[in-house]
């Protein structure tokens, strides 16, 4: 069990939750109710219980689970549902209490494991990147790959700033607007992909029903864009999927790198990982993730929760790109990857 005032306090301070009305609501009823904190304290070591407790509620909704909370999620009841007002609080509080046994049971079974394919642009991003260098071979790695489907960013057609790249045949289409999309490189020159290979502290399995569905769950309930983008990927990488080793990246890193063929470049990426890592086990995740780069040149990114300004003044979180010369900040993006600001290190030599 958790502190409770360490939960609250997560609750209280959330960022992030922006698109979502009802999560962004419910985040204040959160931090408030002594019995709500209890439950989220249910959730896993590590794990950020706002996201845990959210998408196993919402689980149990798009599971079936008849209740009048049902009507506030467009994910269940359509274009109907009831916009967030003064009963929004007390219907999820009476939900909680209802269910509580269930919700505890899926907070102390499942993970955080959010697979948002609009994040799909940065590891096209990377390969792009390290294309200026080497027409390759090389390998690219994805740490906390959740189903992998970041790591099919090959498979997908993009609209990144206005131009079309990728499979522009594929039925999973992510659209990124950028402002200053000329100082991007041209996402269609990529090197050739010897191996990929992703880590996860559990891998879920696409062609299980549960596990797609708790995918689903942690779409947030009015994003319905994300969640049709989501199935379409897990049926395209459902079909081919790509490799992918179940464990924690600081036990089985050195493993993993080491069946990457040696000297070959890779492409190392972590997004929205390391802050589901729990914070005295940061630094082995960091020495486990710079490891990758001890038998080949790695350019490593990672989009986690470095809070950033944008050019343009928007918040958003700090994409950085580290690599034998050192680590820059190279774009501010959003949490979803619904707009990227590159910044002018996207272009420094190296
Ligand atoms: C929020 S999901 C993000 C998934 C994916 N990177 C994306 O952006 O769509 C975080 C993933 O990291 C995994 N994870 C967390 N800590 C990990 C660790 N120490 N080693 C391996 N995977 C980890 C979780 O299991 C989860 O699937």
């Amino acid at each position: 069990m958790r502190d409770i005032e360490k939960v609250a306090e997560t609750f209280r301070t959330a960022r992030g939750f922006g698109s979502s009305a009802l999560y962004s609501r419910l985040l204040a009823v959160v931090a408030e109710d002594e019995a709500l904190l209890h439950l989220a304290a249910r959730t896993r070591h590590g794990q950020q219980p706002t996201f845990a407790l959210f998408g196993a509620v919402h689980h149990l909704l798009l599971g079936g689970v008849p209740d009048p909370l049902a009507a506030y999620y467009p994910s269940v009841v359509g274009d109907s549902a009831r916009p967030v007002d003064e009963e929004t609080g007390p219907a999820f509080a009476r939900f909680c209490a209802a269910y509580a046994g269930q919700i505890a049971s899926l907070l102390g079974t499942r993970l955080v494991q959010t697979n948002h394919v609009q994040r799909a642009v940065v590891p096209r991003l990377g390969l792009a990147l390290l294309r200026r260098t080497t027409p390759g071979p090389v390998c690219v790695v994805e740490v906390g790959c959740s189903a992998g489907l970041n790591l099919r960013a090959d498979r997908y057609a993009f609209t990144v700033g206005g131009a079309s790249y990728g499979d522009r045949t594929s039925p999973v289409h992510i659209g990124v607007e950028v402002p200053e999309a000329d100082l991007l490189p041209d996402l269609d020159q990529l090197p050739e992909i010897a191996d990929a290979v992703g880590i996860d502290l559990a891998p879920p399995d696409l062609t299980d029903e549960e596990d797609r569905a708790w995918l689903r769950a942690l779409v947030w309930p009015e994003n319905r864009h994300q969640a049709a983008q989501l199935r379409a990927a897990m049926d395209v990488v459902a079909a081919d999927p790509p490799r992918i080793l179940a464990g924690n990246a600081i036990e089985i890193g050195p493993e993993a790198a080491a069946t990457l063929p040696p000297g070959l470049p890779r492409l190392v990426v972590h997004t929205a990982t390391r802050i589901h890592v729990p914070a005295e086990e940061r630094p082995a995740f960091d020495a486990a993730v710079a490891a990758f780069g001890t038998d080949g040149p790695m350019l490593h990114l990672a989009l986690e929760d470095d809070q950033r300004v944008a050019p343009s003044g928007r918040p958003g979180y700090g994409l950085t790109a580290t690599d034998a010369t050192g680590r820059r900040t190279i774009a501010v993006a959003d949490g979803h990857l619904a707009w990227l600001e590159p910044l002018p290190a996207i272009n420094d030599p190296r």
